[in-house]
């Protein structure tokens, strides 16, 4: 008997079919990294219940009221932008390749094609349609129709450095089984892990059985770090400061959005889909600037039972380093001042880096720090 959760809407997708007679299917779509990871993800089952892009009944229903047409929470339209010309030339019920750099990944079955309403999506799922947000924008360049269609994944993207760290949900599932766990918390980041991460992750781990790190690595701003030296600093720290036996490393492939408390939703259930029992939500998760309160990404639960959702999130507040604490502590726990406490954004702490700079050991273990100054260092030599 397994003690994970049952996979959103039921049962795990599985639409990977490498044996696909490709050949049959004349016509192809070129599409962006974006869509690459969604089709992937579609195809493991990693977005289950999802076994395609969005039709408009769904699209719809999704950026109004968060769910599907039939009721199932789901957050963020997960679609397939098209430009005007190659729209014109669809016909419904054809096959259609998806061609990413001249290979093809995967097929889709038209059902339908439509015009969504932009502005509608980046006010309803972004809070904004400022371009300024990095979501927003790549929301209004990538196109003006949006095809739907069930997809079949023929041809998984290569992992490079990834290999050992990709796993699929029935891979995850599997793996949380082998280790006897019954409850898992899940962790998103885009960022190396700093102290604040650190300690969050820890203090879930004092409530369950296990903790699955789970770095997004798909597609995400210019100037965040690049998932391959976020890589080695996971390896670093996870082989340095925690046990080896409740802790897995793994990654998300998924590319950020940046859309906080409707991403946060999003986030949960592909940890769901995974197997993940809890999953953390901290101070302004899938934030970005300036767009969501602090704690939205947290209210945002609010709107759902928990038996709906089915996967517990554990909230945590802004935690810091305390001088007088002499540790780590939150508003929760500790009672001093902002001047004895250790804080810096995440856009000072990679101009640091870039600088060669050490962030101070109460922000970051000095492991973590040598391996992204080095890694950045190797990345503007190239
Ligand atoms: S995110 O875009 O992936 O959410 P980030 O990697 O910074 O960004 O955050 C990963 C997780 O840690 C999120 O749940 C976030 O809310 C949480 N978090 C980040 N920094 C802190 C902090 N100082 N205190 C509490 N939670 C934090």
């Amino acid at each position: 008997m397994s003690f994970l959760p049952k996979p959103h809407g039921g049962k795990l997708i599985d639409a990977y079919n490498p044996n696909y007679d490709l050949a049959s299917v004349k016509k192809e779509i070129e599409i962006d990294n974006i869509a690459l990871s969604d089709l992937e993800l579609i195809g493991v089952g990693l977005f289950s219940p999802l076994r395609g892009f969005l039709g408009k009944e769904d699209y719809e229903s999704v950026v109004s009221s968060m769910r599907l047409a039939d009721g199932t929470i789901w957050s963020i339209p997960v679609t397939l932008p098209i430009s005007q010309e190659i729209a014109e030339e669809l016909q419904e019920g054809e096959e259609i390749k998806l061609v990413h750099n001249g290979e093809a990944y995967g097929v889709i079955k038209v059902s339908s094609w439509y015009e969504p309403d932009l502005e509608k999506e980046a006010i309803e799922v972004y809070k904004t349609n400022e371009l300024a947000h990095p979501g927003v924008k790549r929301l209004f360049e990538r196109g003006p129709v949006y095809v739907a269609g069930e997809v079949i994944l023929v041809k998984k993207p290569e992992k490079g450095v990834f290999g050992d760290v990709w796993f699929e949900p029935k891979d995850t599932r599997a793996l949380f089984e082998g280790k006897g766990w019954k409850t898992v918390v899940g962790f998103q980041t885009r960022n190396p892990i700093h102290r604040a991460h650190e300690y969050i992750q820890k203090a879930a781990l004092e409530t369950v059985d296990g903790l699955f790190v789970n770095p997004l690595v798909g597609e995400t701003k210019s100037d965040d770090i690049s998932a391959d030296v976020r890589l080695k600093s996971y390896r670093v720290l996870l082989e340095n400061y925690y046990p080896q036996d409740r802790v897995q490393l793994g990654v998300y492939p998924a590319a950020m959005r940046y859309a906080g408390p409707r991403e946060a939703i999003f986030h949960a259930i592909a940890r769901k889909n995974f197997g993940c029992t809890h999953f953390i939500v901290g101070r302004d998760h899938a934030g970005v600037g300036n767009y969501y309160g602090t704690y939205d990404a947290q209210h945002i639960f609010s709107n759902f039972t928990e038996e709906e959702l089915g996967i517990k999130p554990l909230f945590f507040e802004h935690s810091f380093y305390c001088k007088k604490c002499e540790g780590m502590a939150s508003d929760k726990t500790c009672p001093h001042s902002k001047e004895d406490r250790v804080i810096l954004s995440g856009t000072k702490v990679r101009e640091m880096l870039r600088a060669g700079q050490l962030p101070p050991s109460t922000f970051s273990r000095k492991e973590v720090v040598e391996v992204l100054i080095e890694g950045m260092k190797e990345e503007a030599r190239v």
